[in-house]
C-alpha cells in the first residue's frame, strides 16, 4: 500500500489557511488532512464548507475531509460540492452509517470511516463486510484538539484491521490522526499504518525536518 503524510490544517494559522495548503504543496505532498468540527461531537469548532470550497480553488492536493460532527449527512452534499475527495464519517453517534457511506459513494467521493481511541475495531466489522471503504481512521487522540500526545495502544487497532484487510476484499488504507510525529512513524509502519496525519509536527518542522519525516514515511515524491 502506498504510504501518505497528511498534514492537518488545523494546526495552521486560521486566519490564513491557504498558506498551509501552500507549504503542503511546496514540499510536494498529495494530501490534505481538513478536521471538521461541530462543537458537540467534539468540543472544538474549525471551520466548514466555505473555507474547504476556498481552498479548493487552485489547489490540486487530495483533500481528505475528516467530519467530527454528530450529524454529518447533513453536511454531506455541502462537503462533496467544496471539493472533498475522500470524507469520512465517524462511528461513535448514532445514525445510518451504511446508507451515509453509500450515499457519499453515489456522489463520486472516496468513503472512510473514523473510530476514537476507546471504540474497538468490532463495531465496524459490519460496516467493512457491507460496503466498499477506501479509509479506516484510527483517531491516536480523543479529537477535538491538535497538540495532544500520541496514543501508542491505538496501534494494537491498527494490527487488528491490517489483519481483516488481509482476510477481505477491503483494500481500504489505515489512517492515524492525532499527536502523530517522526518518532512514531516505525511502530506506525510496523502495525500496519498507511497514511499519518500530522498537523504540529508537521507544521512546526522547518523544510529540511519536514522532508525527512515525509521520507521516513516512505512517501514517494
Ligand atoms: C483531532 C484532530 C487532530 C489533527 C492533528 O481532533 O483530528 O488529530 O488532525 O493534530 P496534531 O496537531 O496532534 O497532529
Ligand atoms: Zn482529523
Amino acid at each position: 500500500m502506498e504510504k501518505i503524510l497528511a498534514p492537518s490544517i488545523l494546526a495552521g494559522n486560521h486566519a490564513d489557511l491557504k498558506s498551509a495548503l501552500d507549504v503542503a504543496e511546496q514540499d510536494s505532498r498529495k494530501w490534505i488532512h481538513l478536521d471538521i468540527m461541530d462543537g458537540h461531537f467534539v468540543p472544538n469548532l474549525s471551520f466548514g464548507p466555505q473555507t474547504v470550497a476556498d481552498l479548493r480553488i487552485g489547489s490540486k492536493l487530495f483533500f481528505d475531509v475528516h467530519l467530527m460532527l454528530s450529524n454529518p449527512y447533513l453536511y454531506i452534499d455541502a462537503f462533496s460540492e467544496a471539493g472533498a475527495d475522500l470524507i469520512t464519517i465517524h462511528i461513535e453517534p448514532c445514525y445510518d452509517h451504511l446508507k451515509v457511506l453509500e450515499y457519499i459513494r453515489s456522489l463520486g467521493k472516496k468513503v472512510g470511516i473514523a473510530l476514537n481511541p476507546g471504540t474497538p475495531v468490532d463495531d465496524i466489522l459490519n460496516i467493512i463486510n457491507s460496503v466498499k471503504l477506501d479509509l479506516v481512521l484510527c483517531m491516536t487522540v480523543n479529537p477535538g484538539f491538535g497538540g495532544q500526545n500520541f496514543m501508542y495502544d491505538v496501534l494494537s487497532k491498527v494490527e487488528k484491521l491490517a489483519e481483516v484487510r488481509e482476510h477481505c476484499s477491503n483494500a481500504y488504507l489505515i489512517e492515524v490522526d492525532g499527536g502523530v510525529g517522526p518518532e512514531h512513524v516505525k511502530p506506525c509502519l510496523e502495525a500496519g499504518v498507511d497514511v499519518f496525519v500530522a498537523g504540529t509536527a508537521y507544521y512546526k518542522r522547518n523544510d529540511a525536518e519536514r522532508r525527512e519525516f515525509s521520507i521516513s514515511v516512505g512517501e514517494l515524491f
